[in-house]
């Protein structure tokens, strides 16, 4: 394998949107562009790990030496997830839809011209996270992320302990980062919190990466 900190690691990494189909043409999304998923991917594969991409519609290239799988919707993100593993770290970047449509039908919605738009009954998806972090195969290492507009720090620690992760990512949201090439992260984990100063996402995911590789070659990420 690959020489460097993670060779002979399997790291699963979780990125992009899911698209929830509303019908044949339409469809739920959110503003995640995947760079900040990529990044860590990208990360990973050159610190010496195999790494499992599992991507969300995104309009961005592969990442040398990573193993792509494309997804659209969030179940198919968690059936990707769960045939990836065994893992030794996963890494949830996705913007996962927390809800999806009830029913898509096969055939394009058409106005009926009765003025009442059709009713869109939404239902909640899974939680990918969630559900990997109460698996038996959970990796060793489950690292969230958590995209916040306030209450950064409170609402990351809160998160964790509701997910069962052992890291949360927290980003500040509040101003561009959403398709951005610049993020403020804090590291929350069961000592604390890690905070890093503003940087580049590339640079960000190499932080993330070499804490990763930290904390499995000595059990504490410093
Ligand atoms: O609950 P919230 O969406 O804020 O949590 C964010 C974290 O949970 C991210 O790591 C995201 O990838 C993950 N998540 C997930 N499945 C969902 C919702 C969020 O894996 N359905």
């Amino acid at each position: 394998s690959t020489p460097g900190p993670l060779a002979g690691r399997h790291v699963l990494v979780t990125a992009g949107p899911t698209h929830e189909p509303i019908d044949p043409v339409r469809y739920i999304a959110n503003r995640s562009s995947g760079r900040q998923g990529f990044a860590i991917a990208a990360a990973a594969a050159q610190a010496g790990a195999r790494v499992t991409l599992v991507a969300g519609p995104v309009t961005l290239p592969t990442p040398a030496g990573v193993d792509r799988v494309d997804v659209e919707t969030a179940r198919e993100m968690a059936a990707a997830v769960d045939a990836a593993l065994p893992a030794d770290v996963a890494v949830m970047v996705a913007a996962v839809a927390d809800w999806r449509t009830a029913d898509a039908p096969a055939h394009k919605l058409k106005k009926d011209g009765s003025g009442t738009p059709p009713p869109l009954a939404l239902v909640e998806n899974p939680d990918i996270l969630a559900t990997l972090c109460r698996d038996p195969r959970r990796p060793a290492l489950v690292v969230g992320f958590a995209a916040e507009t306030n209450d950064v720090i409170a609402h990351a620690v809160a998160k964790r302990a509701r997910k069962g992760a052992d890291w949360i990512v927290a980003n500040d949201v509040s101003g561009d980062v959403m398709g951005g090439t610049a993020n403020t992260v804090h590291i929350i984990d069961a000592e604390g919190v890690d905070s890093l100063p503003e940087m580049p996402k590339d640079a960000v995911a190499e932080a993330i990466v070499a804490r990763i590789a930290h904390t499995l070659a000595n059990g504490t990420p410093a």
